[in-house]
């Protein structure tokens, strides 16, 4: 059985004092990491101060992007080694923002993702269409592509550790979110190309999220399906009680 994975993504979002009242506030109220596991994924600057109030309760901290690199010249970006350091063990990698205004690529991606497991972070990696890929039927392409080359060069005890998030990008804050059975069908998609790559066994293993407009009204129709494992939620994880029914619904 595959342990359902409910994690905000907060972007751009808060100050200091909030995201860390937020903590404060739901530290005691999330379900038993045991049977699920609750990430707020957080701007990097309170992620210290955030993952200290969370300390050994049942929610974890998550960064929102990070370099390959160690270490070096490559001014604002944020280190794995640091992240590491902090006790940061998760954090998102290649979300479509990031794609599409700060030049990631599916090869960045990939040397992320192969970061991440060099300083025992989870990699919460996304993937997603555009529309007008929608709506040329590419969908299915365009998702295996950006699967192929993030988990390129894992091996499979790695890649059974990265959870996937699928989230098509004309679902994410525009409140039209995918129906369940859509969002289901690419997600099937996706453990294909991972049993392709490797095999059933690693496929079935990896956890794949749906993210875009999930709230808490619909995230029951998302996770019924076979193969949605959890949420990578934007605007509804800004509120502690939203987020508590979220993670309540996992
Ligand atoms: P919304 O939930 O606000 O649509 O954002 C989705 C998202 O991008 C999460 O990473």
């Amino acid at each position: 059985m595959r342990k359902p994975i409910i994690a905000g993504n907060w972007k751009m979002n808060k100050t200091h004092q909030e995201a860390v009242a937020f903590m404060e506030e739901v530290r005691g109220n999330v379900p038993s990491k045991n049977e699920v596991e609750t990430v707020v994924c957080a701007p990097a600057l309170f992620l210290k101060d955030m993952h200290d109030k969370a300390e050994s309760s049942d929610v974890a901290v998550g960064a929102q992007t990070m370099h390959f690199e160690e270490g070096g010249a490559f001014t604002g970006e944020i280190s794995p080694a640091a992240l590491q350091d902090m006790g940061i063990a998760y954090s998102i990698i290649g979300h479509s923002e990031r794609r599409e205004m700060f030049n990631e690529t599916d090869e960045s991606v990939n040397k992320k993702v192969h970061a991440a497991f060099r300083h025992e972070i989870t990699p919460i990696m996304c993937c997603g269409e555009t529309l007008e890929e929608r709506e040329s039927s590419q969908t299915e392409q365009v998702v295996r592509t950006q699967i192929e080359k993030g988990f390129a060069g894992l091996s499979a005890e790695q890649a059974k550790q990265v959870v996937v998030a699928y989230e098509p990008i004309w679902a994410i804050g525009t409140g039209k979110s995918s129906s369940a059975e859509d969002a289901n069908e690419t997600c099937q998609t996706i453990r294909q190309v991972i049993a392709e790559l490797y095999d059933e066994q690693t496929a079935e293993a990896v956890r794949i999220q749906y993210g875009g407009s999930v709230k808490p009204e619909n995230i029951n129709s998302y996770l019924a399906q076979e193969h949605i494992d959890g949420a990578l939620v934007g605007g509804a994880s800004l509120k502690t009680d939203a987020f508590l029914q979220l993670a309540e619904a996992g």
